[in-house]
């Protein structure tokens, strides 16, 4: 049981140690030069039929984009504009986005 805590937060320490890693800088240069026209220049969406991105954690964008590279989720649009992206650029959209603060109200 013991063994099992360690290991789990060994791990843990090395994703945080990865979300560090990414370089929200450029990732925000790469938005604003590739994605801001549909999704906002801070992930809301400018577009009507683009998601708003801001606030999104890492793991969703980053796993959305690469599902969109592989085709393994089809879209027109996001299939063509995900096929150049290298591993390292969806890292640091990722983090741009997600560190992006988004406050909601209740109506
Ligand atoms: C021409 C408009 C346009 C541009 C430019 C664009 N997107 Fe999109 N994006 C869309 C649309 C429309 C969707 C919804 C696609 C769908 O239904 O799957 C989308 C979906 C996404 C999603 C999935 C969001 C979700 O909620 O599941 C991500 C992540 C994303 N885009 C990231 C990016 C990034 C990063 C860039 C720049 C490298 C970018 N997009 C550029 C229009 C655009």
């Amino acid at each position: 049981m013991k063994k099992i805590a360690v290991i789990v937060s060994l791990g843990m320490s090395v994703l945080t140690l990865n979300a560090f890693a990414q370089d929200a800088k450029a990732g925000r240069d790469k938005a604003d030069a590739a994605c801001a026209l549909c999704h906002g220049p801070t992930g809301i969406a400018s577009m009507p039929s683009a998601p708003n991105l801001a606030g999104q954690p890492p793991i969703y964008v980053s796993e959305q984009l690469k599902n969109y590279r592989s085709g393994k989720r089809a879209h027109e649009v996001m299939g063509v504009i995900a096929k150049p992206l290298t591993d390292a650029e969806i890292a640091n959209l990722a983090a741009w986005y997600s560190s992006i603060k988004v406050t909601v109200e209740a109506p």
